[in-house]
């Protein structure tokens, strides 16, 4: 049985642009999805790509000493490089470069200023495109499942940026056909669909969101508490998209000051929700305890004990259990009966009892996925 993907990649992203400013803030709107390699002129961008081949190129116009296009016409004329998906942009719509771009045969381009989550759908739809493309053959309320949280989840990144609050309606319309999915016992095609998928950070809380969902459905919560798992899954790490890429997907020990951004997720994450409308009590719960421990080793509160409602302890054990077995940059999957055996060995920081359950859905789960 195979339940990841195993194969890691690290996902790489060329920035090339004159101005020092804007790669700034691309860089920073990219800084929990992407490594990103920055080149302000052509010959050291040509170099750059050719010695490392990125997952895209974003090339603006503005490039030195003559402009994008040449450097362009150069990325398309090597082979191999050929076929790595270029994201043109400029200031105007009505520019030169963008024509130029798509006559040579530049899919998507983008007009300044654009959205974090425009930058975030391009990028995903050239890197994943063969993913999210490979969608339109699975059942379609699991599509809608995948469809529309991947939107959902990249909105997010604009209202963190504009300090905007989250409408609990988006998340909760967004994770009906996840509810509704697993209701109906049809849930596979959503994991199997996002296994090679690169935005990290969505596949993660997308599996958190489903497993929970599974979990609660099969201890009996049905109805809106099933909806408020969905959700609570979904949004419950996106503090993480202010984390910088090399702080969330190093293989190496984290500093005590790389650990303590890292942590920080979990307070950003909270301090995001309490400014959401509408959003169910249970789903703030599973974004703020999902790092406590039984023991009181976790974090942000080292809660203890009966301090951890039942709630609490399903997230933790789902998150756990979800961060074992996703695929990461730096990490294989770990296999599902692995997991289950490393979370057992935790004896005093995760419920046991709840465990045991779990194990047993879980396997069912794990039986025919790809
Ligand atoms: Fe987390
Ligand atoms: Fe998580």
């Amino acid at each position: 049985m195979q339940f990841v993907d195993a194969s890691a990649r690290n996902v790489l992203i060329c920035l090339v642009d004159a101005n020092p400013n804007y790669r700034a803030s691309v860089a920073n709107a990219l800084t929990s999805f992407y490594q990103i390699a920055e080149f302000s002129e052509q010959g050291t961008a040509l170099e750059g790509i050719a010695f490392n081949p990125p997952a895209a190129v974003i090339l603006d116009e503005n490039v030195l000493p003559r402009g994008g296009l040449p450097l362009l016409r150069e990325i398309c004329c090597v082979p191999d490089l050929d076929r790595v998906p270029i994201i043109c942009t400029a200031t105007h719509d009505r520019s030169i470069f963008l024509a130029d771009a798509m006559a040579l045969g530049v899919r998507t381009t983008l007009v300044k200023p654009f959205r974090r989550s425009v930058l975030l759908q391009a990028l995903s739809a050239e890197i994943n495109g063969k993913i999210e493309r490979s969608w339109v053959r699975i059942e379609p309320i699991q599509r809608a499942a995948l469809k529309r949280t991947l939107t959902a989840f990249n909105s997010i990144a604009d209202l963190i940026d504009d300090g905007k609050p989250l409408p609990y309606d988006h998340v909760r319309e967004a994770c009906e056909p996840v509810v509704n999915a697993v209701c109906n016992g049809n849930y596979k095609d959503m994991l199997n669909g996002v296994r090679d998928h690169d935005n990290y950070t969505y596949v993660h809380s997308l599996r958190v969101s489903i497993f929970l969902t599974i979990f609660g459905h099969s201890i009996g919560i049905r109805g809106q508490d099933l909806l408020t798992l969905a959700s609570g899954g979904l949004v419950h790490d996106v503090g993480k998209m202010s984390v910088p890429h090399h702080i969330l997907n190093t293989p190496n020990r984290l500093t005590d000051e790389e650990m303590a951004i890292m942590r920080g997720h979990v307070t950003s994450t909270a301090k995001f929700l309490r400014g959401s409308s509408g959003l169910p009590r249970g789903a703030a719960i599973i974004a703020e305890q999902h790092h406590e421990k039984l023991d009181g080793t976790g974090y942000p509160l080292g809660l203890k004990g009966k301090e951890l409602n039942e709630l609490a302890r399903m997230a933790t054990i789902i998150d756990v259990f979800g961060a074992l077995t996703d695929r990461r940059a730096y990490k294989e999957a770990m296999e599902p009966e692995q997991a289950l055996h490393v979370m057992t060995q935790l004896k005093n920081q995760l419920d046991q009892h709840l465990l045991a359950t779990f194990r047993k859905v879980l396997l069912d789960v794990a039986k025919d996925l790809q």
